[in-house]
Parts: structure tokens; sequence; C-alpha cells
């Protein structure tokens, strides 16, 4: 499994923003074709991303080019004229049911054979951000076997139930738990929706820590700026790793002598809490801490 703590959007139609980004260490990069970008500069998008894909250095970031939703009448397009840049996969933005990511699932099948490419190779990740995609996210979460996973996206959603955004997001709660549920329920990542202001990086740790105890393992980001707050947030603290592995230690070391349920400074410590400490341990393994 790949680490997806920042997931940084950029319009695809700017070269110096996705040069920008290649040159970091964000995790994930998503060149955007879809609400970034003009409805006049989507073509320009897509031969930028292309050229991108083929000329700019990503590092050990993952490559990624978010296309319009299907319905649009784009969708085929986006994906056709960037797959040969090879990127490692595409995001399906406002996904509504099984049905919007079987058909990408399958176009991308007929590219991979036709460019000789490793069938299932390209990976999907799924924003679900409209009332009925809320509805929808458990048939979503096992749509395609390519999905790896789930992005959040409220503030598409509140447009489309007449919420109102506000800093503590109640208006989002329910959808927000729905996404990050359906993502474990079937062993996909889940990438929480943007932090708009841009000038609040401390603002941004405090909403991505939110995410961060719901379960999401990752948080997108619009502006450079946020991706140092997201790193923070999604990284367990060695105070927390070393707490985790005393857990699991203890856990371990009771188990031997048939002690299911044990204290630990005061505290009752069974096997779900044994759960969650390997959670933080896995995290923390995959950002490079143990
Ligand atoms: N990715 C990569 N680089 C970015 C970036 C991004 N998302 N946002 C800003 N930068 C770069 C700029 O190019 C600039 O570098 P430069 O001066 O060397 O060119 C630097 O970071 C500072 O940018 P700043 O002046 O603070 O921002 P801006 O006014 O140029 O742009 C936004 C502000 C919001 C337009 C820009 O951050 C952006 O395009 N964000 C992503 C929007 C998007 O993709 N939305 C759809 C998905 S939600
Ligand atoms: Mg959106």
């Amino acid at each position: 499994m790949r680490i997806r703590r920042a997931a940084l959007y950029m319009p695809g139609d700017s070269m110096r923003k996705i040069q920008k980004a290649a040159a970091m260490t964000v995790d994930t990069i998503i060149m955007d074709i879809e609400d970034g970008v003009a409805r006049t500069r989507k073509a320009a998008a897509r031969a930028t991303i292309l050229e991108a894909l083929r000329t700019v250095e990503f590092g050990a970031n993952e490559k990624l080019v978010r296309v319009n939703p299907v319905g649009s009448g784009w969708t085929a397009q986006d994906i056709i004229e960037t797959v040969t840049g090879h990127p490692d996969g595409y995001v399906v933005p406002k996904v509504e049911s099984a049905a919007d990511l079987i058909y990408v699932d399958r176009l991308l099948n007929d590219l991979e054979a036709q460019h000789c490419l490793e069938r299932g190779s390209l990976t999907l990740h799924a924003i679900v951000e409209t009332a009925r995609g809320i509805l929808n996210v458990a048939e979503i979460a096992q749509a395609s076997p390519r999905l790896t996973a789930l992005q959040f996206g409220a503030e598409d959603l509140a447009g489309d139930i007449g919420a109102t955004r506000t800093p503590a997001g109640w208006e989002v709660f329910y959808a927000r738990s729905a996404v990050v549920t359906a993502a474990a329920a079937f062993r996909l990542q889940a990438i929480d929706g943007v932090y708009l202001n841009l000038d609040d990086p401390e603002g941004c740790y405090e909403d991505a820590k939110r995410a961060a105890e719901l379960g999401y393992t990752g948080k997108m980001a619009i502006h450079p700026k946020q991706i140092e707050p997201l790193h923070r947030a999604f990284t367990p603290t060695d105070e927390e790793i070393a707490a985790a592995r005393r857990v699991v230690e203890a856990a371990a070391a009771h188990q031997a002598e048939g002690v299911g349920a044990f204290a630990l400074d005061g505290k009752m410590v069974d096997q779900p809490i044994v759960n969650e400490a390997q959670h933080v341990l896995a995290k923390a393994r995959l950002a490079g801490k143990l």
C-alpha cells in the first residue's frame, strides 16, 4: 500500500504548478481536468498533462489525473488523451453509483490492452461528493478491483444538499463518516476533502487531525503550503509510536500468560485497543518511521 497523506491538486493546464509539485515530496499529485480547469481549457489541460507525464520527473510521488465526471461527455477523451503518458491512475469525481466506476474500469481494460500495459495496472480513486454518491458509497467502494482510495468532497456535497459550510463541519459529518467507514469496510484508503483557507496552515492541520481521528489516512491539498501540516497530521508522532508499541508488547506478554484484558497505566487494554495500536504502527511503517 502507498502512503497518501497529502493529495495535491493543481489545474492540469498549468505546467508550472505541475513542475513545482513534482519537485516536492507530496505523496500523491493530482493533475486536474475537472473543476480546477475552465471549460475552454479542457483540451489544453489534456495536452499539458500528457507532456508533463512524458517529460517531468515526479520522484516517488504518485501521479494521477482527475478526469471530468462520468456523464459529462468528456471522461473518455480525458483518459484516452493522457493514458499514453503512463499515469499511475485516474481520479473520478462525483461518482454516484457502481455503474460510473464500472464504465471507467472497462475503458481502462480496453486501453491497457491497446497500449500493451499490464491489465489492471492503472489504479482508480473515486471522489464521493454528492447526495446520491453518499447513499451508494458501499456499492461504489466495491465497484472495481482498481479502486485504491475513496476521496470525500465536502464542498460539492454541501452544494448538492443545500447545506452551508461551517468551520465545525457538522453539516457534512454524516457523509464524512460514511465515506471513511465504507473505505475501511473494503480495505481502501480514505482521503478527506480540501481545506479552502490557503493562509491558515494550522487550521489545515487541525482539520486534518479531525479527519485522522475519524480514520482518514490523508487529505486533499490545494497549495504547497498545506503539505507540511498534512504530513504532520497523518504521521504518528514518536510518542504515539512508543505508546502503541508498549500496548502491543504488553498485550503479547499477557496473551502468552492466557490473559486477554489487562490494565496498563490505569486504563483497560483488550483486543480493540491493540487493533488501534496496530493501526498507528502500520501508519508509522508506511511513513518510513519503523
Ligand atoms: N500546486 C503546485 N504549485 C502551486 C499550487 C498547486 N496547487 N498552488 C500554488 N502553487 C505555486 C505557485 O505556482 C507559486 O509558485 P511560483 O510563484 O513559483 O509560480 C507558489 O506556489 C505560490 O502560489 P500563490 O501565489 O500563493 O498562489 P496562486 O495565487 O498562484 O494560486 C490557487 C492560488 C488557489 C489558484 C492555487 O493554489 C491553485 O491552483 N490551487 C489548486 C486549485 C485546484 O486544483 N482546484 C481543483 C481541485 S480542488
Ligand atoms: Mg469536487
